[in-house]
């Protein structure tokens, strides 16, 4: 596992999400935005920063189709698939509601120094 910069915190406001794209590996790296169907080796992530304060990263590719979560409503403790409306938990990735059935991965997330870390996997499937 290695911790991964995504960015400042304070560029991440109340509400707000940032999506990035990742390569994964002994050395993970930010390679730019997220992409529905990225390269073999690299995943999409969304940094969610929640009304109240609190700080998740999930996978930003619904499990249902190739539609980026980061794009659709964020409310509570939810991002919600503009693609056919399943809402996923951004504490557990599972869906609340159908079409979607299987989970998207969540990633341990952590604020030092007044930077946002992602803790990444060697892989994407390193992740639950
Ligand atoms: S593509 Fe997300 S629910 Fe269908």
């Amino acid at each position: 596992m290695s911790l991964l910069r995504i960015a400042p915190a304070e560029e991440i406001g109340l509400g707000e999400v940032k999506a990035v794209q990742v390569k994964f590996g002994a050395n993970p790296e930010v390679i730019g935005d997220a992409m529905e169907q990225g390269a073999t080796g690299t995943g999409a992530i969304v940094v969610a920063h929640t009304a109240d304060g609190a700080w998740y990263a999930i996978g930003d590719v619904c499990s249902h189709g190739p539609v980026l979560l980061s794009e659709g409503e964020f409310e509570g403790c939810t991002l919600e698939c503009w693609g056919h409306g399943s809402r996923f938990s951004l504490e557990t990735g599972v869906p609340e509601n159908l079409p979607a059935k299987a989970p998207v991965p969540t990633y341990p997330i952590a604020i030092e120094g007044g930077l946002v870390f992602v803790e990444i996997g060697e892989t994407a499937d390193d992740h639950a």
